[in-house]
């Protein structure tokens, strides 16, 4: 099989993991891809308005019960207690003059401004867009939150290529995990998890066929 036969294969096979299996474990080894994925996605103007709780013990996972006490919520938490690894991706709840200042230093210590008027340049050109995205809080909230998303997809994607099960959830109590973990002192707000590990013999899911719509109806080809 070539090799892009083997990425489709596998985008097949990946699916919505609902139960995971407790004794199977990641290793070290994969656990630092994971962090290497989750620091590596990008994001608009390289803004990684995120932080990560990287949540594999007993103690922190039961932590999560507070985010899982009523319906519609409840139900979830078996699923992510199980799994090997629980990711919280959070929101930097603003993206401060100050950050920006933090974020061109930290590219230029790492090299990507030859020339001095290349800095100058690459921070006019963020500044620019952000000045028009700040001058509305709910659109700089929405966008910040769109870097999340992507991060997510991004590392959903790459454990789908190593054949590593997961699970997205956006059914939690995000506002009661903030609480839990103190988040907003942080300027931190948690927005979606995500549990990974390898499915049960009690995962459905795995089984069940892909219902996507058909190629002529998400594609249009000029
Ligand atoms: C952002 C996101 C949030 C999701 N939240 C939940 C959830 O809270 N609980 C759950 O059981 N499944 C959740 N899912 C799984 C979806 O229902 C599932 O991905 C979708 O039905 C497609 O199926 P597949 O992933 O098996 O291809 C979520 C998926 C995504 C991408």
């Amino acid at each position: 099989m070539n090799n892009q036969n083997n990425i489709t294969k596998n985008l097949q096979k990946r699916h919505a993991t609902k139960a995971f299996d407790k004794q199977k474990q990641l290793s070290a080894e994969q656990i630092a891809t994971i962090e290497a994925t989750l620091r590596l996605s990008p994001s608009s103007v390289n803004s990684q308005p995120w932080h990560f709780l990287l949540i594999s013990s007993e103690e922190g996972k039961e932590r999560l019960k507070s985010g899982a006490q009523a319906p519609p919520f409840v139900g979830n938490f078996p699923k992510v207690r199980d799994s090997s690894l629980v990711v919280i991706f959070c929101a930097k709840t603003e993206v401060s003059d100050e950050y920006l200042e933090e974020l061109i230093e930290l590219e230029d210590q790492a090299g990507r401004f030859p020339l001095p008027e290349q800095k100058v340049e690459g921070n006019a050109g963020r500044m620019g867009y952000l000045s028009i995205l700040r001058q509305d809080p709910s659109a700089t909230q929405a966008w910040i939150n769109q870097q999340i998303y992507l991060n997510l997809g991004f590392t959903m994607a790459t454990l789908a290529q190593q054949g590593i099960d997961s699970l997205a959830v956006e059914g939690l109590d995000f506002a009661a995990l903030d609480a839990e973990f103190d988040l907003p002192a942080q300027g931190l707000n948690a927005k979606v998890a995500l549990a990974i590990g390898y499915g049960s013999v009690e995962n459905f899911n795995a089984k069940l066929p892909k219902a996507r719509w058909p190629e002529d109806r998400v594609f249009t080809k000029l």
